[in-house]
Parts: C-alpha cells; structure tokens; sequence
C-alpha cells in the first residue's frame, strides 16, 4: 500500500499523557482500583466569576481578531506587566486555542535546530521533531534533575555544531513539568548570557508561573519586554493550569517590542490566521476577568498556590521517607522521583526502564504515573534517569465534577486560611506508593 501519511507524520503517536488516561478508563472499566498521579490536568473549581462571565457569553458565536480581543490582550499586558515589573502593551500579546498550539506554531515557523532541557515536557520533543527540526537535550544536574550550567549549555551547543546544525532556538519551562523546579535568577541570567552570545530565540514556558510556592518567585522571568534585538525572548502561558480551565483552550504568547520580536509576532499571526483563526469567543471573555488583578483574582490565585503547595509537599515528603531520590519541587503541581535506590530490586523483577516500572506500578499496585522516557530521559543513559516517573497531584482532591464544586471552594478557602484540611485521595496514594515500595523491599537479592 502507498504510503497514507508522510513519513513525518507517521512518528507521531497519542500524547503519553492521553495514552495514560485511556489506560487508567480501561483498568477501571475492568473494576480494577486505579490512583490516577498521571495526568496534569488542574481541577479546581473555576472561580466564580469567571465561570459566571463564561456562561453569560456562551451566546457570543462570532470569531474575533487573530490576535485576540483587545480588552482580554489588555488584561493580560497588565497582568504580566504587574508581575514581572516591566512594561508590556496589549500590542504585544497574541491569544490562542491554548499555549500548545502557539509552541507549535513556533517551532514550525523559527529557524534551526532547538535546544532542550532534558527533562522537559512531554508534548515539546514531538512538536520540534514534527516541524522538522533537529533537537539537542541540554543535561540538568543528574540527581535532582534541577540545575542548568554554562557547561551543559555549551556542550549541548557544540554536540550540535558538530554535527553540522546551528541551534538558534531554546525553551525553558520554570516551575517545570514534571520536576516542580523553579529557576534561580542567577540561573535565568546564564541562560539569557548564553542565548544572547549564540543568537538564540529563547521561549520561556510559564504556564505554572502562579504556582510557585516561594511568593518572591512569581515574577522571576527571562522575559523582559527588551527592544533590544540582541537578544530575543518570548514569553508564553494560559488558563489551563492556575484557573482549571484546560478545555475552554485559552493560551497566549508575548512578544518583544523589538524589531526581531515583530517578524515572529506578525509571522505567527499569519500563521493562525490559516490554522486555528482564533480562540473560542466565550471562552476569551471570561478570560477578561480570570487574568484580571482584581482583588477577588488575586485571592484566588493565592488560595490555588497554596492548595497546590500543602499536597504536592506532602506527596514529596512521604517520597522522600520512603527511600526515592526526589528534588523538592518549588512550584506547579509534580514530583518527578527516581526509583534508583531499589535498582537492585528492580533488576531482580525484570524492570529496566522507566516504562517497565510504570507499567509494573499500574499493574500491581494501581498506581498510574508517567515514564521518565516521555520527557526525554534516555533508557540506556544513568541509573537516575532511568528509574524516574512524574506524579502529578492533580487528581488527588475530587472523585467527581459534583464533588469538585460542592466541596472546592471550601476546601481552597481552608487551605489559604491555614485550617486543618483532609485529602483522603491524598493519604490514599501515600499508602498505595509506600505498599509498592514494600513489594520492592521484599525482593530476596
Ligand atoms: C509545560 C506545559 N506547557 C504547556 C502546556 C499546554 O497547555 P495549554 O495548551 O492548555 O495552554 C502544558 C499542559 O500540560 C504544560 O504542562
């Protein structure tokens, strides 16, 4: 048979983070008992507002502008501006059916080849690779999977140029998925240095930047409206993560005033205009409210940081007693373990991958995770690597969309007050992951 789909096209599989909930419906569907820690989608209850302006627009079928509607750019302008204390104008915003798209559209339309942090988001490697595009994994510390160096930088840099490709694109992603990192300023600052002396675009992922759970983090940022065309960075982010809000698809991208950072703006609007044309009409203006910084906003993004920070330390601290090398995350809503200290044992099961191990968590202990390999770690590179998941607690607090607004707003409220609150999906997940370690310890060696 002729070939259906290019050659391209055809390393392209379901996103791991999809194919894990296909799995976990199945095992359920089966009867079977399944902690779900692999999917990242927030569940919070939307706030009140924003829910009310969403419903009040759901007649609005009209398309808007490319770009997005002004008042939402506005609204976004002033929010980024507020926090990152640099000035931003609405002129420099552009609105899209979530971030993801936007990433795309980048990789496809800028020119080289593109440097990574190893790990990095799952959905980056496919979309680099699909735009045709070389890609060079920049190494993070091995034990924690945190730090950037100049000599990663710069060894990633020379692996490419020798063989024959010029990098001219990078991306961060801080607080990253999945390890819950947030780069330092001085890191940001290397970085920066670095892109600016090779003359690399750098992207700066920041759709977790709400949730950092050191308040002085927030507006810690590469990103700072330079005119200056030495150095070009863009900035992106959305409503998935802090508002709940994945499905309404609402993400955005900031430009530089500069005269580089005006041909990729004006590049990616010609692009959307012939892809996606703009985002859903609704859900843009609900978003006018969401990224407001309006007293009722503020207070709820608070109280979602805080939620976020009290379970996602607790699931770090009961790794961390049970043996795992695991770094503390500084923000989002992940922690990105390594199973290395049991490799003995899990050599002894047969299990020498991170998917082996995912595979045997959901098998035997009903535990769903992400593989390491999907954000990059190589199978046949170091221990730590090898052995590494990423939980995600974001399917720890409701069983069901009833339950997630009857009891949501009370338990966010609780939790921003400093009241006792309880996580019973939580401390259920806990047992659960310290019963596999259990398992491991028993293997005779
Ligand atoms: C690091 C990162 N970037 C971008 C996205 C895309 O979000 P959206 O397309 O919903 O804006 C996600 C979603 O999981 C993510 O984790």
């Amino acid at each position: 048979m002729a070939n259906v789909v290019n050659s391209t096209a055809a390393k392209l599989h379901i996103s791991p983070t999809l194919e894990i909930n296909e799995l976990v419906s199945k095992a359920r569907e089966q009867g079977k008992h399944v902690i779900h820690l692999g999917f990242g989608e927030a569940t919070f209850p939307i706030q009140q507002d924003v829910l009310q302006a969403h419903q009040d627009a759901s007649n609005e079928t009209s398309y808007m502008p490319v770009a997005g509607i002004e008042n939402l750019r506005a609204s976004i302008a002033s929010f980024n501006a507020d926090r990152l204390g640099v000035k931003i104008s609405p002129d420099q915003v552009v609105v899209a059916p979530g971030s993801k798209p936007l990433l795309f559209g980048l990789f496809d339309i800028l020119d080289g080849a593109v440097l990574l942090p190893r790990p990095s988001w799952v959905s980056y490697e496919p979309q680099v690779l699909h735009a045709r595009k070389r890609l060079f994994w920049v190494e993070t510390d091995p034990v924690d999977r945190h730090t950037i160096t100049e000599s990663s930088l710069l060894s990633a840099h020379q692996k490419a140029i020798s063989e024959g490709v010029i990098p001219r694109i990078m991306l961060i992603n801080s607080p990253s998925n999945p390890t819950g990192h947030v780069f330092s300023a001085s890191c940001i600052r290397t970085i920066k240095e670095f892109c600016r002396s090779k003359e690399i675009v750098l992207i700066t992922d920041e759709i977790y930047s709400d949730i950092c759970f050191d308040e002085s983090q927030k507006g810690t940022s590469a990103f700072d409206s330079s005119n200056d065309d030495t150095e070009t960075v863009i900035l992106t982010g959305g409503l998935s993560k802090t508002y709940s809000a994945g499905g309404w698809r609402i993400g955005y991208a900031i430009f530089p005033p500069s005269e580089k950072g005006e041909i990729i703006r004006k590049t990616i609007l010609a692009y959307a205009s012939e892809c996606w044309s703009a985002a859903s009409t609704p859900a843009q203006l609900a978003s006018i409210k969401a990224f407001s910084t309006s007293e009722a906003m503020c207070s709820y993004r608070k109280s979602v940081t805080a939620l976020h920070r009290y379970c996602t330390g607790k699931l770090y601290s009961a790794l961390k007693e049970l043996g795992l090398d695991v770094g503390q995350p500084g923000g989002g809503f992940y922690v990105y373990p390594s199973f290395s200290p049991y490799a003995a044992q899990l050599d002894k099961l047969g299990i020498s991958t991170s998917a082996d191990l995912s595979a045997w968590l959901i098998r035997e202990c009903g535990l769903a995770t992400l593989p390491g390999s999907a954000f990059g770690e190589d199978d046949d590179g170091p221990l730590h690597g090898r052995f590494r998941l990423r939980m995600s607690t974001s399917y720890l607090y409701f069983q069901s969309e009833i339950e997630r607004y009857e009891k949501g707003y009370a338990l966010l409220e609780s939790c921003a007050s400093g009241k006792d609150i309880q996580l019973p999906y939580l401390e259920e997940a806990i047992e659960a992951l310290e019963n596999a370690v259990q398992k491991l310890k028993s293997v005779r060696l």
